[in-house]
Formats: structure tokens, C-alpha cells, sequence
């Protein structure tokens, strides 16, 4: 009795000290990936499906191997029942190439899963989330993302994901990050609670969270399917995924009770035709900045006159002295 009580004191501890989830949460195993894989993919009954070229080791499930033209992905197969959530991803991109290298992959929570398609090997006009970990700039304009780079995309469906543009003009919200070639273990954080998305990295091997962005007003509905995607092209990296570990967060009582099967995928600022995060040019100057300038040399100004009226008076009374 006393030794059960100390054990599952331990592993809420563990869980709350490991994860800082605060009460209420858990991990779902059905939707988590952990070594050793075998439990994991060799029964009839597994929660995931791997697609394409998707290769298993012992210590890694290779989306895409350093080989051209591949493609591959590892999808769930249980729905996402609950509203609110977390999924951690420990990932590894690298590859030989030192300048030339592509194009990343895909973190997935869509409507339609297992679709091979043009979007790092997943459908076109998909319905849902995407978390794209882009290491290649296709558009080489002066637009001024540097590469690697972690943008959020929410589709309703209807919407092209143009690959040349990196999706520019879905793009909801972005950072740069830098998780390509890393000697330590590279990790992301995806939160979704009360429709706000944010996502965090842990690349530079200090096991803490890195905020990349959060963002409010991200409708997603339940029910849709985790998955995990990428494709080479002409460029190449392999493109691994360690483990996974989804929690399911504490929702509130309203968000619990409520039918959200049939909510489209919506976000504030997606498809508006811009980037919100994209560092800008400076546009213009702003009536404040003018202002400022204006009374810093009108300042400077009077400030002079006063020093050489100051030096003037100096001189006059200096000649009187002597
Ligand atoms: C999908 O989103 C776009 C852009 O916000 C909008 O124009 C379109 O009507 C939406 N489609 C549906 C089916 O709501
Ligand atoms: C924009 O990117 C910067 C760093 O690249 C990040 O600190 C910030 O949170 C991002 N903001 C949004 C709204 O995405
Ligand atoms: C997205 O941007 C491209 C140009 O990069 C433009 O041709 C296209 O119409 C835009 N799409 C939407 C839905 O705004």
C-alpha cells in the first residue's frame, strides 16, 4: 500500500516535474512514439502507418534518407479526441551537403492523412495545421528569412500551399531556428490550448524551451489526424524523427462540452497576403521618428547657439578684465 503510494507520488512528480503541465494533463500513448520502436510498428493494431519511404531503425524513424527524390511520412491513425494539447517532437535533420540541402519536413494535425502529395509529400489543399520545418529558401528574392525556418500554416481547404514561396502567404506565424546539422538533440514543442498556438524549440542542448511564437485565434476542430512528412527533391537531408509524446492538456468545462468536429481550420492572419513575421524593411519614416528628429536637432541647434553666445560673453568680459 505505502509502496504503490510512493510510486505513483514519484511518477506524478516525474510527470509534473519533467513536463510542468500543471494538473490535469497527461500523456496519449496512442498518440506518442517512443524506442523501442518494434512495440511501437510491429503489432497488426498500431496507433501509426508509415508511408513511402519511410525506413525504421532501432534508433530513428528516417522519413527520408540523403538520397534524392524521396518521400516518406509516419502517420496516426486514432483521431485527436480532446481539444486542448501538446506534442513534443525530438527530430534530427542533417545531411553531407554543406550549403545545398532540402527541404525539410512537416509536423501534421489534418483532416485527411496518409495523401501523398506535392507539400513536403503530402496533399495539396489540405484541411488543418501544418508546422513546417523548412531548411531551404525556395524563393530567393531579397525577402529576408534566413533559413532554417519554422512556419505555422492553417488551411481551410481551399487554399494552394505554393511551394516556391514557402507558403508565404499562408504563413500565420515564424521564426527562424536554428535545429540543421545540431550535435545536440533537437526538439519542438507544439501547444495548442484555447486556440492559441504557440510552438517552442530545444536546440542548443540546455534542455529548456525556446519560445519561436504563439498566436491566438487558431480554430481547429477535433478529430483530426497527427502526422509527420517530407520530401527530397533535387536537394537532400535525412530526415529523422526520434520519439513523440503527445499530452492531453486540461481543457475548460465550456471547451470540453462543446461539439468541435465541425469547426473549420481558421487564423487571423493567414492568406492575408503577407507575412506577419517577416522582418520588414523599414517602412518609411513614422511621424514619431520625425517628430523626434525635428526637436533633436532643433536641441542640437540651440544648444550651439547657446555655447557660442556663452564663449562670446566669456571673451567680452575676458577683454574688459584685462
Ligand atoms: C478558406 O479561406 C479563404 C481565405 O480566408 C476564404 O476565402 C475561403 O472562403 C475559405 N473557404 C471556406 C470553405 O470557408
Ligand atoms: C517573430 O519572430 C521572432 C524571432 O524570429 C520571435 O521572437 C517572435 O515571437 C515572432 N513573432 C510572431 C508574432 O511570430
Ligand atoms: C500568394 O502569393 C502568390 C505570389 O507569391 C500570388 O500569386 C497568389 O495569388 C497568392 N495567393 C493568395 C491566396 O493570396
Amino acid at each position: 500500500m505505502y509502496s504503490i503510494a510512493l510510486i505513483s507520488f514519484c511518477f506524478i512528480f516525474l510527470i509534473n516535474y519533467t513536463f510542468q503541465q500543471g494538473q490535469g494533463s497527461f500523456e496519449v500513448r496512442e498518440h506518442s512514439v517512443t524506442r523501442p520502436y518494434a512495440s511501437v510498428f510491429s503489432t497488426s493494431n498500431s496507433n501509426w502507418d508509415l508511408t513511402g519511404n519511410t525506413i525504421v531503425t532501432d534508433k530513428f524513424i528516417r522519413l527520408t534518407p540523403d538520397v534524392q527524390s524521396k518521400a516518406g511520412g509516419l502517420w496516426n491513425r486514432i483521431p485527436v479526441y480532446y481539444p486542448d494539447w501538446e506534442m513534443h517532437v525530438q527530430f534530427k535533420v542533417f545531411g553531407e551537403a554543406k550549403t545545398l540541402f532540402g527541404d525539410g519536413f512537416v509536423i501534421w494535425y489534418v483532416r485527411d492523412p496518409k495523401i501523398a502529395g506535392p507539400v513536403y509529400g503530402s496533399k495539396d489543399f489540405f484541411q488543418g495545421l501544418a508546422i513546417v520545418m523548412d531548411t531551404y529558401a525556395n524563393r530567393n528574392d531579397d525577402y529576408s528569412r534566413t533559413f532554417p525556418y519554422i512556419s505555422a500554416i492553417v488551411n481551410n481547404g481551399s487554399l494552394h500551399y505554393n511551394h516556391d514561396d514557402d507558403g508565404f502567404n499562408l504563413t500565420v506565424a515564424s521564426c527562424e531556428s536554428h535545429f540543421r546539422g545540431r550535435d545536440t538533440d533537437t526538439l519542438v514543442a507544439i501547444r495548442y490550448q484555447d486556440n492559441r498556438l504557440t510552438v517552442s524549440t530545444d536546440t542548443e542542448g540546455q534542455n529548456k524551451w525556446t519560445e519561436c511564437f504563439s498566436i491566438a485565434d487558431i480554430n481547429l476542430p477535433t478529430h483530426y489526424y497527427f502526422g509527420f512528412s517530407a520530401a527530397t527533391g533535387e536537394l537532400s537531408d535525412n530526415h529523422d524523427i526520434i520519439s513523440v509524446h503527445t499530452y492531453q492538456l486540461e481543457s475548460s468545462e465550456e471547451r470540453r462540452k462543446e461539439d468541435r468536429t465541425g469547426i473549420l481550420p481558421s487564423a487571423p492572419t493567414a492568406n492575408m497576403g503577407s507575412d506577419n513575421n517577416i522582418t520588414s524593411k523599414p517602412k518609411g519614416w513614422s511621424v514619431l521618428k520625425i517628430f523626434a528628429i525635428v526637436a533633436l536637432l532643433i536641441i542640437t541647434i540651440l544648444v550651439g547657439v547657446g555655447i557660442l553666445f556663452y564663449m562670446k560673453q566669456r571673451r567680452y568680459h575676458s577683454s574688459r578684465l584685462y
